[in-house]
């Protein structure tokens, strides 16, 4: 850094001449990579008039909003290639894992990085089986929620819940470096609370699930596997010897392992965001799910169904189509911010959704959705900006078919996703050079230092963005609240037993 411009033609390094000040840089580049710090060394006085927030002395700052090209860890988990439609855990092809492996198996891959034995994988589901229990109590903390609570916020709350009962994984109690430490305690703490989240993933899921439903819990089964248990803590209402669909078993666990991780989307980012306080491990799932369930990330399942539904049939596509390309409306389950041509667990999920529609039937959303498919990818909007479908454009029609309310669809994104967020967060604490905390830079653009107004000699800003409304609590506004609630309730349109549909 900082010395002038003699690397020769083909190094690995990036010269830089700044132009304020008439110095040169030297960069290396690691990996296809420069690191940002190396911008801070690059400094300069600060021009006449300019801002001192800018802090021009102190270095050259990166800015990068939404993070669009900003590698912020070294990774072994996933890689995409985003330009080729190819995805891989741990180098093995979507397709092929898809095709022969299994969610817990490829959950083993994903955090422990190889392929298990079978006395390996013996002892890795036997863990997470046994740990799917939950404690008793826990039933109050559901019942605790309103009957209309949309499922995501009652995963997301139960997540951080969990957490409560296990203080010898709380670093804020055991002491900070728990994770850190990389010893055989440490690991073997580790693994428990690996255990215990991918376990009792499924649990929390089925009773926020079953409250809902007005079930009473159950105690997961045992013989089952990691799906078929979760589809019992589901349907099971009594019956004697109750198994579950194995074809629509088999699919879960299909859409399960293609959930299991996706890189550095925003839910894992915000694992491992939350992770870099040290803070316990399920209160960093919690925050996770917390932004999956967003519309552009993890809610989008359940996004494209409401959509399909507002769009009604067939001939009503082209309308929305224009609606989209006039920005009034967006068309959830295509684009994706690193596939720039068709998300390759799409295919799998197309095809996945043929074998479960030969179960349960066709759903009748389904013509609707492969004509704006069709559309979508003939029209010059979406070609010019390489729009395609992701993987949640097929998932929720799966989904409905398989009697699922719309709102659980984000439920059945983050069970499995549970596993991509372990493996990132034990890559994470087990790293070479420890842990370093996540704090951004931003850049100040508001008021510069000014003087405190006492009140009477105050002039009042106003502006939609600048004054608080009134919330009357009496008033037109909370009426439409409460008119709100009751459309959500009316929107449970789905009901199951014993993993079939039995009404709609
Ligand atoms: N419908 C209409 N226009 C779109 C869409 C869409 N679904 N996605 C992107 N665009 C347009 C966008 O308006 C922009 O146009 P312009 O350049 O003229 O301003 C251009 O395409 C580039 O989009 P972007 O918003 O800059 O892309 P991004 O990488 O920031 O966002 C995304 C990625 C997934 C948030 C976005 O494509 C989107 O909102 N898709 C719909 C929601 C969705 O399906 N999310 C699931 C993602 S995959 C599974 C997961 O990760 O959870």
């Amino acid at each position: 850094m900082g010395k002038p411009l003699d690397a020769p033609l083909g190094s690995n390094s990036l010269s830089v001449r700044d132009n304020r000040t008439g110095k040169s840089y030297s960069i290396p580049i690691v990996d296809n990579s420069i690191s940002a710090t190396d911008f801070k060394a690059m400094s300069a006085p600060r021009a006449p008039g300019e801002r001192e927030e800018n802090e021009t002395e102190k270095g050259l700052r990166v800015s990068d909003k939404g993070f669009l090209n900003t590698a912020v860890l070294r990774s072994e988990i996933t890689f995409i290639d985003g330009d080729a439609g190819v995805l891989r855990y741990r180098g093995y092809p979507i397709e092929q894992l898809a095709l022969e492996s299994s969610h817990l198996e490829t959950a083993y891959l994903l955090i422990y990085g190889s392929l298990p034995t079978k006395s390996q994988f013996q002892v890795f589901q036997d863990e997470i089986m046994h740990h799917s229990v939950i404690h008793a109590d826990a039933e109050q903390f559901f019942r605790s929620f309103r009957y209309d609570a949309h499922p995501m916020a009652i995963l997301t709350s139960a997540l951080a819940y969990l957490g409560s009962y296990y203080s010898q994984a709380n670093p804020s109690l055991q002491g900070q470096n728990l994770f850190t430490k990389g010893d055989k305690a440490s690991l073997a703490v580790m693994d428990k609370q690996i255990y215990r989240l991918i376990g009792k993933a499924t649990t929390l899921a089925a009773m926020a699930y079953r409250v809902r439903q007005g079930r009473e819990f159950v105690t997961p089964p045992t013989g089952l596997s990691y799906t078929g248990s979760f589809l019992y803590q589901m349907d099971y209402l009594g019956q004697e010897n109750y198994v579950p669909n194995p074809v629509l078993e088999k699919a879960l666990d299909v859409l399960f392992l293609l959930h299991a991780d996706h890189e550095l989307n925003a839910s894992a980012t915000t694992v491992l965001q939350t992770s870099s306080s040290l803070v316990d491990p399920f209160s960093a799932i919690a925050a996770g799910c917390a932004s999956l369930y967003g519309p552009l990330h993890g809610g989008a399942n359940e996004a494209v169904i409401r959509m399909l539904i507002s769009i009604g049939k067939p001939e009503n596509v082209p309308a929305f189509i224009e609606a989209v390309k006039k920005r009034e409306k967006v068309l959830s389950g295509f684009g994706h911010r690193v596939y720039k041509t068709s998300d390759p667990r799409s295919f799998i999920v197309r095809k996945t959704a043929d074998e479960v529609f030969k179960i349960t039937g066709k759903d009748e959303l389904l013509e609707t959705a492969m004509a704006l498919h069709d559309a979508a990818m003939k029209d010059e909007y979406f070609i010019k900006r390489k729009l395609a479908p992701n993987v949640d454009f097929w998932s929720g029609l799966i989904y409905r078919a398989m009697g699922f309310p719309n709102d659980f669809f984000p439920v059945l994104f983050a069970v499995p996703r549970v596993v991509g967020w372990l493996a990132h967060w034990r890559q994470m604490m087990l790293q070479t050079g420890g842990v370093k905390i996540w704090r951004p830079r931003q850049i100040y653009v508001g008021e510069t230092k000014r003087d405190y107004v006492p009140v009477d000699e105050r002039i009042a800003v106003v502006g939609p963005k600048k004054t608080p409304r009134r919330w009357n609590t009496l008033g037109f506004q909370s009426g439409r609240i409460l008119r709100r609630s009751r459309a959500s309730t009316q929107s449970c349109e789905f009901r199951r037993v014993a993993g079939a549909i039995v009404s709609r």
